[in-house]
């Protein structure tokens, strides 16, 4: 491939999928974007239609070549990358899903996971997983749907069924289906499901078998980065070979160039998550964090990350605008906010689904506390963006405490990092610098790097670094007593939102 000049990423996310074309210089060329339909059949519950997904994501890679000017022929690797822990199962002699896919947010599985838990909690699987038993992990939504879908555990039982998050779904879809899909998953996503060995990189047969999940359905565990099948002939990128796969918050890592331990990035989407790298080590959490795998390269050993997982953020924003209607497009929280000085008193803690790092309680619903008649919606507004900063700092504190790193500074990322009042906010909260990067699309970036990597387009980190431009920076203004007085109140907000349901 003698001509092939780019990369293809594809980011296979919550509310949309996208195809981007780099370049050498990891310099966005084109591209494509659709959103699919969350379906919200119940309080609590979000899917997604794998099928649409699928549909969406051969049509966004057509729109970005076509954009682009570009063929297949111009395609060096296409990389993966995803929402994690979306699961999706489906038939591997119809290419049909069973059931719609339950999405990340979904906290259907609360039963299951208390009822795994026993005596023992929580905690049962941590110490061979690095994640806590929680409503957001895979293994538990298997389970779910093999328990409740008519007919559905005889198939998967007889060998019928494939499990996949919608890397695996779109990769066995991209490399030949029912005719010969590859079935393949990489280490980062395997380890967002409950059922992976966080030191051997291999299924746990206990846990799958406590869970009830055949293996025959889990996809086979694969480096981030390396060869795992072809484009099919008469599919959308033919003969091109698909060569990185990384959850989406593990490919912003990635593109952010945190190769060393102790660097980290925050990304800003539907929800926030925070990963600090830890090198080889995988570093058991005391203070509610998720040990998970950074990333691993073809052979090289894995390098592993603690991760915060905060589940509303960037999606407060939009309930702010489509539940609320104050605002018509998420952009204007930022003129609102900036209509008045601070929050006002109000603090808005969004437990939608649950809170997520550090606390991990299922049975948390939202609060919003500290109103007087003087709140007013510029002063709501302040109080929306700053729950994404006080979360994180929750996350930030953690994150010091298990691994004894002082964070120097903040690498971020996503589509929230425009907003300027906030990122202001999370330097003030913080106490260090906010750093963005001349590209925002790290996520799509970092898949793209994964695939470029294997196939020799780009020779390894020190490209990654290279092509790393900072754009811009925000310094802590606050005063240290002011700081620490409204993180008290935070905290104090979200004692409030505590076991509220029944
Ligand atoms: O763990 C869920 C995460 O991977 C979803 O990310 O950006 O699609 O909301 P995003």
């Amino acid at each position: 491939m003698a001509d092939a000049n780019y990369v293809l990423a594809i980011d296979q996310g919550t509310t949309s999928t996208r195809a981007i074309v780099f370049d050498h210089s990891g310099q966005i060329v084109e591209s494509g974007q659709i959103e699919h339909e969350q379906i919200l059949p119940k309080a609590g519950w979000v899917e997604h239609d794998a099928a649409e997904i699928w549909r969406n994501t051969r049509e966004v890679v057509g729109l970005a070549l076509t954009r682009a000017n570009l063929t297949h022929e111009d395609i060096a690797a296409v990389g993966i990358t995803n929402q994690r822990e979306t699961t999706v199962v489906w038939d591997k002699n119809t290419g049909e899903p069973v059931f719609n896919a339950i999405v990340w947010q979904d906290t259907r599985t609360q039963a299951i996971v208390e009822e795994l838990g026993g005596s023992e909690g929580p905690e049962k699987y941590k110490a061979k997983v690095g994640l806590p038993l929680a409503t957001y992990f895979s293994g538990p939504k298997i389970k779910w749907i093999l328990d409740n879908v008519d007919g559905v555990r005889e198939r998967a039982e007889a060998g019928d069924l494939l499990f996949g998050n919608t890397d695996s779904w779109l990769v066995w879809n991209m490399t030949g289906g029912t005719n010969g899909g590859r079935h393949v998953t990489d280490v980062t996503n395997a380890s967002r499901t409950m059922l992976m060995n966080l030191d051997s990189l291999t299924w746990n047969e206990d846990i799958a078998a406590d869970m009830g999940i055949p293996v025959s359905m889990l996809p086979e565990i694969r480096s981030s980065s390396e060869v795992y099948g072809e484009g099919r002939r008469g599919g959308m990128v033919p003969g091109v070979p698909i060569a990185g796969i990384l959850g989406d918050q593990q490919a912003a890592t990635f593109g952010q160039a945190c190769f060393e331990v102790g660097m980290a990035k925050n990304t800003y989407g539907t929800g926030n998550f925070m990963l600090i790298n830890t090198g080889t080590e995988a570093v058991p959490s005391e203070n509610g964090l998720l040990t998970t795998v950074a990333y691993k390269i073809g052979d090289d050993a894995p390098i592993y990350a603690l991760e915060g997982s905060i589940a509303v953020t960037g999606s407060l924003v939009q309930w702010f605008r489509d539940n609320l209607g104050i605002i018509k497009s998420a952009p204007e929280i930022e003129d609102l906010a900036k209509t008045v000085e601070d929050n006002g008193g109000a603090y808005f803690v969004p437990a939608f689904s649950g809170l997520f790092a550090p606390y991990w309680k299922a049975d948390a619903r939202g609060a919003l506390v500290g109103l007087t008649r003087y709140v007013n919606k510029g002063h709501l507004a302040r109080a929306v963006l700053e729950a994404t900063g006080f979360q994180t700092r929750e996350v930030d504190d953690a994150m010091r405490a298990d691994s004894g790193v002082e964070l120097k500074e903040l690498k971020v990322d996503g589509g929230m990092v425009q907003n300027e009042t906030l990122m202001q906010f999370q330097a003030d909260i913080l106490g260090v610098p906010v750093v963005r990067p001349k590209v925002a699309e790290t996520t799509a970036l970092g898949a793209a790097y994964a695939a470029g990597i294997a196939v020799g387009y780009w020779n390894g980190e020190q490209d990654v670094i290279d092509n790393w431009v900072e754009d811009k920076r925000w310094e802590p203004q606050m005063e240290e007593e002011e700081r620490e007085r409204i993180y008290r109140l935070w905290k104090k907000a979200v004692t409030k939102t505590f076991e509220w349901v029944d």
